[in-house]
């Protein structure tokens, strides 16, 4: 027997409804908000992603699907969605014709990372990216959409965490320091932040090693080494946090894995997924179109995870609201599946939801499967009243049954459908 890859999972029929529920969740938040869809490659050069995340990144490093095609170019299966909209806006050149560029997104991203609970190599994300504007009303917008997003899916116990990040300059200023200072304490330090400290220093900080976090006590603040611009956009970004009401938590560790970022960053996280607790996360990357060959132009965006929210909304005990409906099942007397097919059809036909037995089933099992479809109607066919021309058709949360003439089925079903 083959099995799916390890980490790759399969949304089957009897999941894929609450997918469905999110994703058209997600769409509507994002339309109001006048953020319109990109939808882009599978794959890319690696070298977009090696430029356009950084290769210290993990998400580069060690964890790209990347491989070499027949013509031997270096392929890359996405890690994530930023460097491929933004290569998208620099090849269509979409800043010519409209200052201020929204998209939204909804795709599978890969990272050959080790599988676990709410962590796949094949996973599913959802974000956005808006390129033209260094408003911090933008930022906000950002970290908005996504806490509004979980909100309004059910979720109750999420933590918004920000930062900034202030200028790459001052950064590395830091980054200097704070590489200075742990070297002096290298031995206390867990393995994996030893390891860190020539490649990307700045994740010590948000390493989850008692050790280590043991260690960063006493170390140089990233905020001491912004400059007053950065800071003052700071303070505007938490003041209209505070206008539109999204309850935030100031975090000075918060750095995130991926180069891009500029300025504010930002994590929502879930105390009720266990470890793998970031539900979404993003920020300000001011340098990453011109990286990637543009004008100069600022942008913000964020992405999520959607097994995660799936997870974290199952941890929470959200109920399901369920809209995969069947309008009506047919139950015949006869055995023959074709008795009931025809009947089915011209529902479907008519627009609705119309299920019947094709295995042959007694009347007693026909019924029992209309109950576990949970169908709203049940149509009998068959005996006297398929003699007289008739049909009945049975309301199964009131209970109430009619008999009609098998011509004007459709007809009543309009009549007496429920909103
Ligand atoms: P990221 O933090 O790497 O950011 O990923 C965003 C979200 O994707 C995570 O918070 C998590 O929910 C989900 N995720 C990441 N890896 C996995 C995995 N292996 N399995 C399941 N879920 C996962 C980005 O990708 C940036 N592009 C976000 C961004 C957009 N920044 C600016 N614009």
């Amino acid at each position: 027997m083959i099995s799916a890859i390890k980490g790759a999972k399969d949304i089957l029929p009897a999941e894929s409804g609450k997918w469905r529920r999110l994703e058209a969740a997600v769409r509507e938040r994002f339309r109001r908000a006048n953020y319109g869809e990109i939808r882009t490659p599978v794959f890319e050069e690696t070298a977009l992603f090696k430029r356009g995340v950084g290769e210290s990144a993990d998400i580069v490093r060690k964890e790209m699907y990347a491989f070499e095609d027949m013509s031997g170019t270096s392929i890359a299966l996405k890690p994530e969605m930023t460097a491929p909209v933004v290569r998208a806006y620099v090849e269509h050149k979409l800043g010519k014709s409209q200052p201020l560029v929204k998209a939204y997104y909804l795709a599978p991203m890969f990272r050959q990372e080790r599988p676990q609970a709410g962590r796949q190599r094949q996973f599913h994300q959802f974000g956005s990216e808006a390129l033209g504007s260094d408003a911090a009303a933008l930022d906000v917008e950002t970290i908005q959409l996504a806490y509004d997003l979980l909100r309004d899916l059910g979720l109750t116990k999420l933590d918004v965490k920000i930062n900034s990040l202030g200028k790459p300059a001052d950064r590395a200023k830091f980054v200097g320091e704070l590489r200075a200072y742990l070297r002096d304490r290298e031995d206390a330090l867990s393995e994996d932040s030893r390891r860190r400290l020539d490649v990307n220093a700045l994740r010590v900080l948000d390493s989850k090693d008692e050790r280590d976090q043991q260690a960063l006590d006493g170390a140089p603040k990233l905020a001491d080494f912004l400059d007053e611009e950065s800071r003052d956009r700071f303070a505007e970004v938490c003041e209209t946090l505070d206008a539109v009401g999204v309850p935030y938590l100031v975090e000075e560790r918060l750095v995130r894995g991926l180069d891009y970022y500029t300025e504010t960053t930002f994590e929502i996280q879930s105390p009720s997924v266990g470890s793998q607790s970031a539900l979404c996360g993003g920020g300000r990357y001011d340098n990453l179109v011109e990286l990637l060959g543009g004008d100069p132009t600022p942008g913000v965006g964020f992405a999520a995870g959607i097994e995660r929210i799936l997870l974290a909304l199952e941890n929470e005990n959200v109920a399901e609201e369920k809209t995969d409906k069947i309008d009506a099942y047919i139950v015949s007397l006869e055995k023959n599946p074709r008795v009931a097919y025809p009947v089915a059809v011209e529902l479907r036909r008519a627009g609705f939801v119309a299920e019947f037995d094709y295995l042959g089933r007694s009347v007693k099992a026909q019924m029992r499967e209309a109950n576990r479809l949970e169908a709203e109607r049940v149509i009998f066919l068959g005996g006297e009243e398929a003699e007289r021309g008739e049909v009945s058709v049975k309301n199964m949360s009131g209970g109430e049954q009619t008999t009609l003439p098998r011509e004007s089925l459709v007809n009543h079903l309009r009549e007496t459908r429920s909103a």
